[in-house]
């Protein structure tokens, strides 16, 4: 959300929660709990939270620090053996004399139907001198940690399964049984459900204060545990999470829907088939849709209309749990029609194989030549905002008039899942590529969309996303518009609180969130007009980031328009619709304008991680090393006959003609030395160039390069990759006992990204690996299937985690070849390469420890800077990333880089 939020932002975010229509994913229980109101049926028993908690803390934490352990209290054996003593004194760099004592603090006890309670909990600590702190380290210092100990009591004389959610968490206890992933996000769309006896439970809640998801005007941490008891029904279908499109012209645009469906069941149910009742339309799935006991999928199904419709109708599901007997559920749909002149909400699949929406406007009559497509505006929003409402629906009105299609994409969750990254940027080029079919169903007959008209823009969260857009893919944007952007996450919310690491560790880490330093890649937008606008009086991201980008640009031989609003803050009606962008979109979209003058000078940056999309037609495969970011200088004749290329780390780039916004030339002249390379026109879009380990260049057309031994396309990216999947995550369990595991990482992926993913137990064979998407395998102890390829550097030999460095490589002599880990509690995580451009994402532990250490590095929130390897000892309970023993990534023939990170256990 926002740090600093001005009331004018939280009017706006209390409105958009109510504003949430049918595809808000915000938790509530709709007609399937009234069609389970049958009076014959016993009143539940009830579940009760305490009123009294008792609080420790605070302690310090670094922005997004929390994934990796650092929690003090680790050290003393944990918070969940730590008994309440007046007299217990703990040590802590942010309080008065160093140290802290247990405090107590009461909940806020809601009650809104029998079975069911709400405790909110709003923690601060005003012994702290916070405004001092902060006076000297900014925001970070308003970050911290504490924990919360109050009890779960369920009535009645049969156990229960209850549902916890936990708005505002990271992690929490049960009984002393760890719970991490939580909800950082109140998205409150995936709980945890837990088998309960009858009698009091202990929960603990570990409270992590966070300013960019918790605001930075004061220092107190509010959430909420929200507890639930399953009825007896096996499937709970969240009415509120039906996702569908919206009717134009009495048409579907887009077939695509979804349900999300939790299994309150511990045995495996399996949605075998849906139909829709009493009419005549079709409801579809493809394939029967197995959920493990507890755990919560996305159902995704088509729809097809009859003539003459009914646009309300129910659906039928049949289900069956542990192969017994079918058994049917029920779910509403009801179809809203709305005019094709406003916006209108359109389905699609994102390559994950999830149904996402967007928010699609046409552009309006008569405002376009119809014989030439129209660009698109490209809307990106800020956190914590749902693209379906009324306000942001809205945001673009004062510029419909404008030749221009708007599209508002989801980005799958208000956050994005991923701040507009992997996962964001996915959603965008899914629901831009979902627009021609869309105008084909409904009949459309004005201009088509040019997909390579995109101009980008985006609001806070979104600003970031449209720099990192514009940046990442240059090739597909023909302007950019950051409004309120901040630049970089570490920029926004810096990270100076985090536990000191050995520096060459740091730098490790430092690496892996260079992806997502814009400041680094501003050359990138060489040739693409850029406008920025910022309120002067940004209290949630301050002007200072849009000043300094447009300094950078300058720099970079690139002047941007910077449009500082005197008076102005973060957010207000309209900050989309100024005169000054209304004027940039009109003059962007303008269909005579001249075609763009290049530079004739530019640099292209390739993030060390490798992801970049086009620039000037140039797409890099591979850099030599993921040690630094890649570089070409490119120089263009005065006729454009020629370009002069000097590159920097740079091992292996093609040229992509689809994608051009300045002819390629005839005759390319790499490094000087190497001579020059003629074009031919198919020569062009054919074949690499590749550098060889003289430095020496030359072109090849073979493919065949793209094995298991070479690391490409979606396989690039920090640990973050494994998001890049086509299809379904898989999550194989390759050792008994890894159930809870296997459930919270599926659980994390549908929280934070509304992800799907299947969990299997097959993982002998290559067959398990042979699924669509990305996979995730989790082992303890020798049971990991041996890697794809032989060449792969990490290994477990009995038990034990073998790296092996490649000394060639090495720039210390003192380092060893192999490294050896196999101490209890320890955890791994890395990727390790599949066939066709996909990942697997090897989650390790020497025992179930270590395990659930490794399974927090798995994607949850941005920022931790996971890097492609991690070897975690148990001191990074409460050290944090210091506590880690080795770190690293993975070059392009997937060897350990020379700068990666490894020591001996001591
Ligand atoms: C706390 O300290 C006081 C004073 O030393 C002592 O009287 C009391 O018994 C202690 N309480 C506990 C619970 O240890
Ligand atoms: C800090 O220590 C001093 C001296 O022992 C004591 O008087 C004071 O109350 C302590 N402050 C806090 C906030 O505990
Ligand atoms: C929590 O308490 C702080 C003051 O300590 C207050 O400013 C804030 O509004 C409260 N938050 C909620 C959600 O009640
Ligand atoms: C529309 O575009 C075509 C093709 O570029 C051009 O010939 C025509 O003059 C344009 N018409 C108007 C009204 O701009
Ligand atoms: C960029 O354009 C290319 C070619 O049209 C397309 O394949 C790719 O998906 C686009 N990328 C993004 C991020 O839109
Ligand atoms: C579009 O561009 C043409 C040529 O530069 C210019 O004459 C016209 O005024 C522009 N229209 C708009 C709406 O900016
Ligand atoms: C698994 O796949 C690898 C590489 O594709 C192959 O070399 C190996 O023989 C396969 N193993 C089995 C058991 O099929």
């Amino acid at each position: 959300m926002h740090p600093n939020l001005s009331s004018a932002t939280v009017g706006l975010i209390l409105l958009l929660s109510s504003a949430l229509g049918a595809a808000g994913t915000s938790w509530k229980l709709g007609l399937d709990n009234a069609l389970r109101q049958s009076p014959l049926r016993p009143a539940l028993p009830e579940v009760v939270i305490s009123k009294t908690w008792d609080i420790l803390g605070p302690f310090r934490l670094g922005t997004r620090e929390a994934i990796w352990g650092a929690d003090p209290l680790e050290y003393d054996g944990g918070f969940h053996n730590l008994q309440y003593d007046p007299n217990g004194t703990f040590n802590s760099a942010l309080a008065a004399n160093g140290s802290v004592h247990w405090g107590a603090t009461h909940a806020t006890i809601s009650r809104s139907s029998p079975g069911q309670v709400q405790a909110a909990l709003n923690v601060s600590f005003p012994a702290v001198n916070w405004a001092f702190m902060q006076s000297v380290y900014g925001w970070p210092a308003l970050q911290y940690q504490a924990w919360a100990r109050g009890v779960l009591e369920v009535k009645g004389s049969q156990p229960q399964t209850v549902a916890l959610f936990g708005d505002g968490l990271l992690e929490f206890l049960v009984d002393g049984e760890p719970y991490f992933g939580g909800d950082m996000y109140q998205y409150h769309r995936a709980p945890s459900l837990v088998k309960l006896t009858p009698g009091p439970h202990t929960l603990e809640l570990r409270l992590t204060r966070d300013v960019r998801a918790l605001g930075g005007l004061n220092n107190a941490i509010a959430v909420m545990i929200h507890a639930e008891l399953r009825e007896p029904e096996s499937i709970t279908l969240y009415q509120d999470s039906l996702l569908v499109p919206e009717l134009v012209n009495g048409r579907l645009g887009s077939r695509w829907a979804s349900i999300n469906v939790l299994n309150n069941e511990e045995d495996l149910v399996e949605l075998k088939s849906v139909r829709a009742l009493k009419t005549m339309h079709r409801v579809s799935m493809q394939n029967p849709l197995q959920i493990a006991g507890h755990q919560i999928r996305p159902l995704g199904f088509t729809i097809s209309l009859e003539a003459d419709h009914e646009p309300h109708f129910s659906v039928e599901v049949v289900y069956q749990i542990a192969g017994g007997r079918s058994r049917s559920t029920y779910f509403e749909v009801n179809l809203k029609e709305r005019p094709l002149s406003e916006p209108l909400r359109i389905t699609y699949l994102h390559p994950a194989g999830i149904i996402s929406y967007a928010i699609l406007r046409t552009p309006p009559p008569n405002a376009c030549n119809h014989s030439l497509p129209a660009p698109v505006i490209l809307v990106l929003h800020g956190a914590g905002l749902e693209a379906d409402s009324a306000e942001a629906r809205g945001m673009l009105d004062a510029a419909y008039g404008t030749c221009a299609w708007m599209l508002f994409p989801s980005g799958v969750t208000s956050w994005s899942g991923d701040d507009w990254h992997y996962w964001g940027v996915a959603d965008t080029q899914a629901a831009v590529s979902a627009i021609a079919d869309w105008a084909k169903q409904i009949g459309w007959d004005g201009p088509a969309a040019a997909l390579d008209e995109l101009i980008v823009a985006g609001h806070s969260n979104g600003g970031q996303g449209a720099w990192y857009f514009s940046t990442h893919f240059p090739d597909n944007v023909s302007a950019v518009a950051p409004v309120s952007g901040y630049t970089s996450i570490e920029n926004y919310v810096p990270y100076t609180m985090w536990h000191d690491s050995e520096p060459s560790l740091s730098l490790v880490l430092s690496r892996s969130r260079s992806t997502y330093k814009n400041e680094l890649l501003v050359g990138n937008l060489a040739g693409i007009p850029v406008a920025q606008q910022h309120g002067a009086d940004d209290d949630n991201v301050p002007a200072y980031h849009g000043r300094l980008m447009h300094e950078l640009l300058g720099q970079a031989q690139w002047p941007s328009e910077y449009k500082e609003l005197p008076g102005r803050g973060h957010w207000f009606e309209g900050v989309m619709t100024t005169k000054y962008l209304k004027e940039f979109y009109q003059s962007r979209a303008n269909q005579s304008k001249v075609v763009e003058t290049f530079p004739k000078t530019f640099t292209i940056t390739v993030p060390s991680s490798g992801t970049l999309g086009s620039k000037a037609g140039i797409q890099v495969d591979q850099l030599q090393t993921p040690d630094m970011n890649g570089k070409l200088r490119v120089t263009r004749s005065a006729d454009n006959k020629i370009w002069h290329i000097t590159t920097r780390n740079i091992r292996r780039f093609h040229l992509s003609e689809t994608l051009f916004r300045v002819q390629l030339p005839e005759a390319m002249v790499l490094d000087d030395m190497s001579g020059t390379f003629p074009m031919e026109s198919p020569q062009k879009t054919q074949g690499w160039f590749v550098r060889d380990a003289d430095g020496k260049w030359d072109t090849s057309r073979d493919a065949g390069w793209k094995t298991i031994h070479q690391r490409y396309g979606r396989q690039l990216g920090a640990l973050d990759a494994i998001l890049r999947t086509q299809g379904t995550f898989t999550i194989r369990k390759c050792s008994p006992g890894v159930d809870p595991v296997a459930l919270q990482i599926s659980r994390n992926f549908f929280q934070y990204f509304a992800a799907n993913s299947q969990i299997i137990d097959h993982c002998s064979s290559n067959s398990s690996l042979n699924q669509p998407g990305n996979v995730v395998t989790l082992s303890m102890g020798h049971d990991l299937p041996a890697a794809l390829g032989d060449t792969y550097p990490i290994r477990i030999d009995q038990g034990h985690l073998v790296i092996s460095t490649s000394r060639s490589l090495s720039t210390l002599p003192a380092l060893r070849q192999k490294y050896i880990y196999g101490e209890p509690g320890l955890g791994a995580v890395f990727l390790r390469p599949c066939p066709d451009e996909k990942l697997e994402l090897v989650v390790w532990g020497t025992d179930l420890d270590g395990l659930r250490l490794a399974a927090r590095l798995v994607p949850t929130i941005t920022g931790p800077g996971q890097p492609e390897y991690v070897v975690l000892g148990k001191r990074s309970r409460w050290e944090g990333v210091a506590g880690v023993y080795a770190a690293g990534h993975f070059d392009w023939s997937w060897q350990i880089s020379p700068s990666s990170y490894q020591s001996d256990p001591m």
